[in-house]
């Protein structure tokens, strides 16, 4: 027997349970721990839709399928599950699995907001078991480079970022993402959740202490106006479809967010800036054929570089998942711990009451 680390068995395989079979699962979850066929088997597959869960038992071939997922958390085999259900679920299916004795790779948001990422946090505490959050876009080639860039003091201390996660017509048209009482939010807790991790994670996730904000549903309610990502139906659309927020960090940093599914702009835009003290840069984690580029100053002159060597990470949501299996075999805390979920989740309560109450709004990340 070879022993890891902590003392894992590494010849024995990490037996899954996925719960939720829709767009993530299959696009993410499911590539991802059947890259590792010698480290994981997908034991459990659970979905409420019979039919669903039917076609992808046989499209993966899995064996065991439940419409009820402490089915799965009641198998004492199943060492891991993926919640990757709408937000709504997350909370109690992550808490559930926890007591449950399972590791959990919830999807992003953590959850619906801070309160609901408190009580799971404490329960990953309690278990001792991993915690991950769905935040692939760290593991993408320029973030990879940017980390190590950072990591090597290219850009001094960093002092301002923004966040942005912009769409001109993107509305999703399937799920459950214009249902504030399903989603928790719009665009600011669906992808904004996304730009605003990339950031946070190249800023080395310093500690948010206020946040302002504002959010609006100007157009994603307007029958007139078109969608490029589908149907949905205007008459029940209780998301904001654009949020901008300002969030002041413990250190003296600010961050600027801004996220839409709707704004009257030229092109979608999924992009983080950085300033340092060194140097800035402009990152675009998602697909961009210019995804870096620098501005820097040597012997007085000023340069706009342009990095060649961008690690080439075919799929960020494969390696997201190989890392939650690599923290559960080697130990140690999940590269996107818990925690990071919860921060974020808390500013994001912070610019929704701040859009409420037009006050600046304290931010309390205690567990
Ligand atoms: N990381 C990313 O880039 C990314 C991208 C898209 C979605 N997501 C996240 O993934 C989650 C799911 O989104 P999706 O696009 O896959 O949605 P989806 O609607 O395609 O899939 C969700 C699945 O969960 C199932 N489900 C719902 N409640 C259930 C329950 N109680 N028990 C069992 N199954 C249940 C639904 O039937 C559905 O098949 C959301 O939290 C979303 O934010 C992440």
């Amino acid at each position: 027997m070879v022993l890891g680390k902590i003392g894992f068995d590494m010849a024995k395989k990490i037996k899954v349970g996925v719960i939720g079979t829709g767009m993530i699962a299959n696009h993410a979850h499911l590539p991802g721990y059947f890259s590792i066929p010698d480290e994981v088997e997908v034991v459990w597959l659970c979905d409420k839709k019979a039919d669903r869960l039917a076609e992808n038992a046989t499209k993966w071939g899995v064996s065991k399928t439940t419409e009820n997922y402490h089915d799965l958390l009641n198998d004492p085999e199943i060492d891991a599950v993926s919640v990757a259900t709408p937000n709504l679920e997350h909370m109690q299916m992550t808490v559930d699995a926890l007591k449950a004795g399972k590791h959990v790779l919830c999807e992003k948001p953590l959850s619906m907001n801070a309160d609901q990422s408190k009580a799971m946090c404490r329960a990953a505490k309690e278990s001792g078991k991993v915690l991950q959050v769905g935040l692939q876009y760290r593991f993408c080639g320029p973030g990879m480079f940017m980390k190590d860039y950072i990591a090597n003091g290219h850009m001094g201390d960093i002092y301002y970022g923004r966040a942005q996660a912009m769409r001109r017509r993107g509305v999703p048209g399937w799920g459950v993402f214009t249902n504030k009482e399903k989603q928790g939010g719009g665009p600011l807790i669906d992808i904004g959740v996304h730009i605003l991790d990339f950031t946070l994670h190249l800023m080395g996730y310093p500690k948010p202490v206020a946040a302002t904000g504002k959010t609006w549903d100007m157009l994603g309610k307007n029958p007139k106006i078109t969608n490029f990502m589908g149907d949905y139906d205007r008459s029940t659309f209780t998301v904001e479809d654009m949020a901008v927020g300002m969030i002041r960090f413990e250190d003296g940093q600010m961050v600027l967010l801004e996220s839409s599914f709707m704004a009257n702009i030229e092109q979608e835009f999924f992009k983080t800036t950085l300033m340092g003290t060194k140097s800035g840069a402009e990152v675009c984690p998602g697909f961009s054929e210019d995804p870096i580029v620098i501005f820097s100053e040597r012997d007085k002159q000023v340069f706009n570089e342009r990095p060649v060597n961008i690690p080439d990470v075919k799929s960020s949501h494969v390696k997201e998942v190989q890392e939650f299996v690599r923290t559960i075999r080697e130990g140690g805390e999940s590269l996107v711990p818990g925690e990071h979920g919860l921060i974020l989740n808390a500013i994001f309560d912070a610019v929704y009451k701040s859009s409420e109450t037009g006050q600046e709004e304290r931010i309390d990340l205690s567990y």
